[in-house]
């Protein structure tokens, strides 16, 4: 049987997980294909990338720091990829296309949802208003909240994304200050905070009884802004290897059709 080449870009790309993670989908679900890791030098990701296709590659992630190079590269976006700014899943369709997905968003609110936090109708807080939390706001938005409200930093950069999105729903944007006394039913951390070990500054009564926390990134320990949720009363504080499953598991579905159940992955990637 003729083996379909996938693969996973990045700078550095050694860490990456998604061989593991598609190596275990094309098992379960009987797809013929390779799945594999390319370093692309910081100034050839697009070499790179029309080098693997010559080669017959059929569609790649993408990963830092290529997210913005790969949108700009793509010939069509999909609506979540424009809206998202950035793109994480590259098609190659027969007819010489390349399309742009992306599928961060999708996997964070399934993952949301798979472990029983509920966004419709809720009180949303994203901390942060880098590319991460830009890549997820729409697919967040199309699920109701009641309100969504993004913390940065920077009050400024917060206010503007808020305004990218006015049309999907109702946004705001503040700076961290004017955090205080609001309280939120999802907290999602989506600062790059946690991967140097900080803390956003947040107020106490941030946490409404029962809320739910989730941290993008994920680690070996839990990450500090899953030890402050702990802390202040989260009924769940979860990190970011659900979604990083769930983004996966929604690229193969756009290049294979077919929907892998991540059940047994995410078992796998815990004891990884
Ligand atoms: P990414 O692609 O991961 O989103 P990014 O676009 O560089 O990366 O954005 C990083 C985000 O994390 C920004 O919102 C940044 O805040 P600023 O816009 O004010 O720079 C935020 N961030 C990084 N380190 C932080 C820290 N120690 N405390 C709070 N916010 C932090």
């Amino acid at each position: 049987m003729p083996t379909d080449r996938y693969a996973v870009i990045g700078n550095p790309i050694a860490h990456s997980k998604s061989p593991l993670i598609h190596g275990l989908f094309a098992e379960q679900t009987g797809q013929a294909m390779s799945y594999e890791r390319i370093l692309a030098p910081l100034d050839g990701f697009r070499d790179a990338v029309m080098r693997f296709r010559a080669e017959g590659g059929r569609g790649m992630n993408v990963t830092v720091p290529f997210k913005l190079e790969a949108f700009a590269l793509a010939h069509t976006l999909s609506e979540r990829a424009a809206r998202a700014g950035a793109v994480n899943t590259l098609i190659f369709h027969a007819d010489g296309v390349i399309e742009g997905d992306n599928t961060d968003g999708a996997g964070l609110v399934r993952d949301l949802l798979r472990q029983g936090a509920k966004i419709a109708g809720a009180r949303v807080l994203l901390l942060g208003a880098g590319g991460a939390v830009r890549g997820v706001l729409a697919p967040l938005l199309a699920e109701r909240p009641a309100r969504l409200v993004i913390a940065n930093r920077t009050a400024g950069k917060a206010a503007q994304l808020a305004l990218d999105f006015t049309d999907l729903g109702t946004i705001t944007g503040c700076g961290f200050d004017a955090l205080a006394g609001l309280s939120f039913d999802l907290v999602i951390n989506g600062t790059s905070a946690s991967l140097s070990g900080e803390l956003p500054p947040l107020p106490d009564g941030l946490l409404a009884p029962g809320a739910v926390a989730y941290d993008m990134a994920y680690g070996s320990e839990p990450t500090p802004f899953q030890r402050w949720a702990e802390a202040h009363g989260a009924k769940l504080a979860l990190d970011g290897l659900g979604m990083l499953a769930e983004q996966a598991a929604e690229s193969f579905l756009r290049w294979r059709g077919v929907r892998p159940s991540t059940a047994p992955v995410q078992v796998a990637l815990r004891k990884a």
